[in-house]
């Protein structure tokens, strides 16, 4: 495996230092991992699929002088952040708003055959998470939005609105495992309309214990984030097609942070593996170490499994 010493010596060159933003950005996750896995090519074409504020991909482009890198995100914000980070950067870059299912159609757009290497790591950011102002954090009363794409869909309070009590039990218990999703969905149901997330919170009081309630609201509003956003059934697809963008010797990595987008991660790679298209570079998934966790607690959930293209 690459040393990462020697990958960081090449050092963020390329990329506007934005000291006074820098704060706000999303500290990325297992960046030294995600370096290694991909295997960079000085002149390889990679793509974030899940920009963000730009964390994994400012270490990408700080490896590839001559290469090219292609940001995806859903959220426009997310774009708008990175695209100030990279403004000063000397390699080529396509930052586009766009999910990562889609990448296929980025690379026909901008004339590219196949990628080198392809980055997707889950979930939700830490600016979207503290200052989005779209709902997705329950610890301030906002909105009760939860779109990545604020363009597209129905928000959080709509589809609550829409979603049948029973359905809605479901989602709960099937993307959180909370034991109280059935009193949940019926207390949010018996709610006229909620419309910002302390109104969710309020509706999960009635019917939970005081003890640990953190976790059951954190809960909550993942699943509900979850189906919002469709995010399973985006993961789903990309795995049926994400192959053809990828050149043989090409690399994948994927971080997850809950254990059914692992799930989907890992049966589908195994599939892919079983039909010979793919060697699997991780055998178990890679986890952040002790050191990270300490200096980014939000990475204490996260695993990495990467692949190489046969
Ligand atoms: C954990 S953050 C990525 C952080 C990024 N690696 C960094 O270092 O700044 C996940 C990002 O994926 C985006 N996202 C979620 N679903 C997506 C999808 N289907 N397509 C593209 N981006 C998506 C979210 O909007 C969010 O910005």
């Amino acid at each position: 495996m690459m040393s990462t010493m020697s990958l960081q010596t090449k050092s963020s060159f390329n990329v506007k230092q934005s000291d006074s933003k820098s704060k706000e950005f999303h500290v990325p996750v297992m960046i030294k991992e995600v370096i290694e896995y991909l295997n960079i090519q000085e002149n390889g074409i990679y793509v974030d699929g899940t920009l963000g504020s730009g964390g994994h991909s400012a270490e990408i482009l700080s490896n590839i002088s001559q290469g090219k890198l292609i940001g995806l995100d859903r959220d426009a914000e997310a774009l708008k952040t990175s695209k100030e980070r990279f403004s000063a950067s000397a390699c080529p870059i396509i930052l586009e708003k766009e999910s990562y299912h889609n990448y296929l159609n980025v690379l026909k757009k901008n004339k590219i055959k196949n990628a080198d290497g392809i980055l997707l790591d889950l979930g939700l950011s830490a600016m979207q998470l503290l200052s989005s102002n779209r709902g997705f954090t329950f610890k301030k009363n906002e909105k009760l939005d939860m779109r990545f794409d604020i363009d597209s869909g129905i928000n959080a309070s709509q589809f609550l609105h829409q979603l049948s009590q029973q359905d809605l039990a479901k989602i709960i218990n099937k993307y959180s495992d909370e034991r109280f999703s059935l009193k949940i969905s019926k207390a949010i149901k018996a709610k006229e309309n909620l419309k910002t997330t302390f109104d969710l919170k309020n509706a999960i009081d009635e019917v939970t214990p005081t003890h640990k309630r953190s976790k059951t609201y954190a809960r909550v509003f993942q699943s509900i984030r979850i189906a919002v956003n469709e995010e399973l059934q985006k993961l789903k697809k990309f795995f049926s097609l994400f192959l053809y963008g990828l050149k043989a010797g090409s690399r994948a990595v994927f971080i997850s942070y809950h254990s059914i987008e692992d799930r989907i991660v890992k049966h589908s790679l195994k599939g892919l593996k079983n039909d010979g298209k793919i060697k699997i570079l991780t055998k178990k998934p890679i986890l952040p170490q002790r050191k990270e966790i300490i200096i980014n607690p939000k990475s204490r959930s996260a695993k990495l499994r990467a692949i190489e293209v046969l």
